[in-house]
């Protein structure tokens, strides 16, 4: 335990993931103050501020039934369900899962001790606090510039896998069962991210194996996001719209509370929470290997007046070595290659030196032009 915490700790402050990085004060702290005024600094601009007149829910992301999945491929559910996930690839980008088997009380666990952390003292939680250049940690590790405008949330990332980037120093100890259940949910996570990585393989008529095949052992993070009440909802975001950087997320809701928005039709639409469902997301790796056949979408997320909102995203990954590029079945003549080749360490690291910016990093970091 002492020599792999160690080696852990060295391997972690290399490479260093941001050049620079911007300590803000805790939003939980903020809002316990109950300030009349919201800090500028929070304050978007009004093109961007959350719609004040909430849509009727008419378009709904997708939600795909894994059980039926398992049934056999000739099985007519099956391949409907198979035409459902297809589609929501395709058209959103985003998804629910339901049936995915982690379990009800795994999840409300997991749920718990991201919870009972949070409510540690902030004495407490400053233990946990990134070290310079690095992502890991309690804080909010997005504010690359001094001048940016603030998410109205706290957050806990930490590396899952491979071991080599775990840094077990930065993973508490209170509650005393959080390291035990984050690894617990991290190993069914994976499960649900590699049986939906082999469908959409079977889906773009490649091997179903082939992720698995062609890359190396998966990287995966965790960002638990705390969103406390805010006061005014109408004039903040709790989360910038970005589109994710890796394969696919895999994002727990808070169970009542809605707050995520996906950008579609040039509007902001709500995923609303279904009891114990995984959202899941398109990244921009995959848009990439696709070769825009798949597309991560922007999203966001709103803040809530009277209730703070806990969400918990796995992101899946290529290993840091692999390289990226569209797959040669998926590019001919009328559809040439739309993005260049690149090693995913180099990505990663861009994408975390920008400010969350919607679509930006992958456009102007791989993207070729005609
Ligand atoms: C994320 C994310 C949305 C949410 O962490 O990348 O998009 O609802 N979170 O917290
Ligand atoms: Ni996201």
């Amino acid at each position: 335990m002492a020599s792999s915490a160690i080696h852990a700790a060295e391997s972690f402050s290399n490479p260093n993931w941001i050049n620079h990085s911007v300590a803000v004060e805790s939003v939980q702290e903020l809002a316990l103050k109950k300030p009349n005024d919201i800090p500028q600094r929070y304050i978007r601009s009004e093109d961007e501020r959350p719609s004040s007149t909430p849509l009727p829910s008419l378009l709904t992301v997708p939600v795909i039934d894994m059980e039926k999945l398992l049934l056999p491929s000739e099985n007519h559910e099956r391949k409907k369900e198979m035409g459902i996930l297809s589609k929501a690839c395709v058209e959103w980008g985003f998804f629910q899962v339901v049936n995915h088997g982690i379990t009800h009380s795994l999840i409300d666990r997991m749920r718990g001790v991201a919870n009972e952390f949070f409510s540690l003292s902030l004495e407490e939680k400053k233990k946990y606090a990134p070290h310079a250049g690095d992502v890991q940690g309690y804080g909010n590790v997005f504010v690359v510039d001094e001048d940016q405008k603030l998410d109205w949330g706290d957050l806990m990332a930490l590396a899952l896998k491979p071991k080599k980037l775990v840094n077990l120093a930065l993973w508490p100890t209170t509650p005393s069962d959080y390291r035990n259940t984050l690894q617990n949910y991290t190993t069914g996570v994976e499960r649900v991210a590699q049986m939906i990585l082999s469908l959409f393989a079977e889906n773009l008529q490649l091997k179903s194996d082939y992720f698995k095949e062609n890359f190396g052992d998966p990287m995966m993070t965790v960002r638990m996001n705390l969103y406390p009440p805010c006061p005014r909802p109408d004039l903040v975001l709790g989360l910038s719209p970005h589109s994710d950087g890796g394969f696919i997320t895999l994002l727990l809701q808070d169970e009542q509370i809605e707050g995520l928005q996906v950008h579609k039709n040039n509007k902001w639409i709500p995923i609303q929470p279904i009891p114990y469902a995984l959202v899941v997301n398109i990244g921009d790796l995959i848009e990439v290997m696709t070769n825009g056949i798949y597309k991560s979408i922007e999203h966001q997320a709103v803040t809530n007046k009277e209730r703070t909102r806990l969400s918990i995203a796995m992101f899946y990954y290529p290993a840091l070595d692999d390289e990226v590029a569209p797959i040669s079945n998926l590019v001919d003549e009328e559809k040439p290659s739309l993005y260049r080749k690149f090693k995913h360490q180099e990505y990663i690291q861009y994408y975390m030196n920008k400010q969350l910016n919607g679509k930006k990093s992958l456009a102007s970091f791989a993207k070729i032009y005609e």
